[in-house]
C-alpha cells in the first residue's frame, strides 16, 4: 500500500533560491519538491505538496491531512518555529507524526533560532543538510512504514 505523506512548507519558503543563497542555497522550493517527487516514484509514495505564508493556512492544511489520514508530515515551520504556539497545537491535536526540516543549522545561527516550539511534538528534527533534509526525513517515514527506502 502507498505511504502518503504531506510536504508542508511554512512562511518564506518560497522564495528558496532567490532568497539568502549564502544561507538557504540556490535551490529552489521546486526543486525540492521535484527531488522528492523522484524518489516517492520509486517507493510507491504519494505526496502532496503545500506551501502557505499564513499560519491559518497551514494550520488548516495540518487539520486537513488528519481527515486524509495521511502517514506523515514533513514539516518545515519556518519561522514560526521559534514561536508558533498554535502549529505547535495544531500538530498534537491531530496525531500524525510530523518530521521537522531546516534547511540550515538552527542551532548555529542567532540565538532566537535555537528554540524550536515544534520541535517537542514532532518525531524528530532534521537541520543543517540543505535541500537533503527533505529527502532523508522521506527516508525516515519510508524506514518506519516499509523497512527500506530505494534511492
Ligand atoms: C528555516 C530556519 C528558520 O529559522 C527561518 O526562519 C526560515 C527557514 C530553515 O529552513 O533553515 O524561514 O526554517
Amino acid at each position: 500500500m502507498a505511504v502518503k505523506l504531506l510536504v508542508l512548507n511554512g512562511p518564506n519558503l518560497n522564495r528558496l533560491g532567490k532568497r539568502e543563497p549564502e544561507i538557504y542555497g540556490h535551490t529552489t522550493l521546486e526543486d525540492i519538491e521535484e527531488n522528492l517527487q523522484d524518489v516517492a516514484r520509486k517507493n510507491d509514495v504519494q505526496l502532496t505538496f503545500f506551501q502557505s505564508n499564513t499560519e491559518g493556512f497551514l494550520i488548516d492544511r495540518i487539520h486537513a491531512a488528519a481527515d486524509e489520514t495521511v502517514d506523515g508530515i514533513i514539516f518545515n515551520p519556518g519561522a514560526y518555529t521559534h514561536y508558533s504556539i498554535a502549529l505547535r497545537d495544531a500538530i498534537a491535536s491531530v496525531g500524525v507524526e510530523v518530521i521537522e526540516v531546516h534547511i540550515s543549522n538552527v542551532h548555529n545561527r542567532e540565538e532566537f533560532r535555537r528554540e524550536s516550539v515544534i520541535a517537542p511534538v514532532c518525531r524528530g528534527q532534521l537541520t543543517g543538510f540543505g535541500a537533503d533534509g527533505y529527502i532523508l526525513a522521506l527516508h525516515a517515514f519510508l524506514l518506519k512504514n516499509k523497512g527500506e527506502c530505494k534511492l
